[in-house]
């Protein structure tokens, strides 16, 4: 996969950095006003009655804070976190040794939760249920099973597709809560609140400028505000002004929507090598040699989110607004 600016995936610096600008309370969080009212409800409840908190499932795109909302759950809950993630945990051994180092009502996070396999996921079934461990001991006619008590803890599940999660799983989750892409006034205030954090000045036309170029997402929008930072500061006074934003997006290539070349190339091979579509996601990947996948998880949603795709039985469409936003003349029927 290629390397882009306007990936919602994050890398392990970067990670670094976002952790010491992530909100820690509800109420510092902006956005995703429904998850945050029900999830304070759900809180207060639960602390109200001295109980763990249900267990959680945040689903929806990338970079859109469900590692942050995890990390604000165990804040308001007053207890630690401990995080890992689907594709980490390979036996169900590594899930017991988890789940046994627990503290009372600690909150367990793991993300990308539908790469769990199907054995540690039955690990988890009786965890999430009874609080308890059934561990075999012993191999063949001999084998005999235990039950182990575990402390009372919150999983919170975090998924970028819901859809792929096992049924029994997804149905033990008690609160499901699911993000939405973000709109351009949330995401200035994030720019802003960011920037107030990182110490730089920035100005309110800037900061909409990085917020309407950011797919929606407040990882990218706070990975563009450090290359416009990095930007004002060589070629300005380092103060973000509109023009200095503007200057800095055009040479990052990322246009007026937040798409970059790859998207273009996206789009422009669908008009130019099947006259807009419909035209399958296979033949579309071979086409600009992506992964299918990766189109499907990575590339796609976004573009389906602002109305630039649709799906269709017989596979994908451009809309007549890639035309427009290309400049292009619309084809008649
Ligand atoms: N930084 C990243 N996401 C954020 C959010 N939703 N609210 C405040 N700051 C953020």
């Amino acid at each position: 996969m290629e390397e882009r600016l306007v990936s919602s995936a994050t890398n392990i610096e970067e990670s670094t950095i976002e952790q010491s600008l992530r909100p820690q309370t509800l109420s510092q969080y902006i956005g995703q006003d429904k998850v945050k009212s029900n999830l304070s409800i759900f809180i207060e409840a639960a602390k109200m009655r001295q109980e763990t908190l249900d267990h959680v499932l945040l689903y929806g795109p990338p970079g859109l804070g469900k590692t942050t909302l995890a990390t604000i759950i165990a804040n308001e809950m007053g207890v630690n976190i401990r995080t890992t993630s689907g594709p980490a945990i390979e036996r169900p051994g590594d899930l017991a040794a988890i789940l046994t180092a627990l503290e009372p009502g600690d909150v367990l996070f793991i993300d990308e939760i539908h790469r769990l396999q199907r054995s540690i996921e039955e690990v988890l079934y009786p965890a999430m249920e009874d609080f308890c461990l059934d561990i075999v001991i012993g191999k063949g006619a001999g084998a005999r099973s235990v039950r182990l008590d575990l402390p009372p803890f919150t999983l919170v599940g975090a998924t970028t597709r819901a859809g792929a999660l096992s049924a029994p799983l997804r149905d033990r989750f008690g609160v499901l809560s699911r993000l939405e892409y973000y709109n351009e006034i949330q995401l200035e205030n994030i720019v802003e609140r960011t920037a107030e954090l990182l110490d730089v000045e920035i100005e309110d036309k800037a900061a909409f400028e990085i917020a309407r170029r950011s797919r929606g997402t407040p990882r990218i929008a706070n990975r563009l505000l450090r290359r416009v930072r990095d930007y004002a500061q060589v070629r300005g006074n380092g103060i973000i002004t509109e023009s200095l934003a503007h200057d800095a997006l055009e040479l990052l290539q990322v246009d007026r929507l937040g798409l970059d070349h790859i998207d273009h190339k996206l789009l422009r091979g669908i008009i130019e090598k099947f006259r807009g579509g419909p035209v399958g996601l296979e033949t579309i990947a071979a086409t600009i040699g992506e992964e299918s996948h990766t189109i499907e998880d990575v590339y796609e949603p976004y573009l389906l989110q602002i109305g630039f795709l649709q799906r269709t039985p017989r596979g994908r469409i451009v809309t007549d607004l890639v035309y427009k936003h290309f400049h292009m003349e619309i084809p008649r029927e």
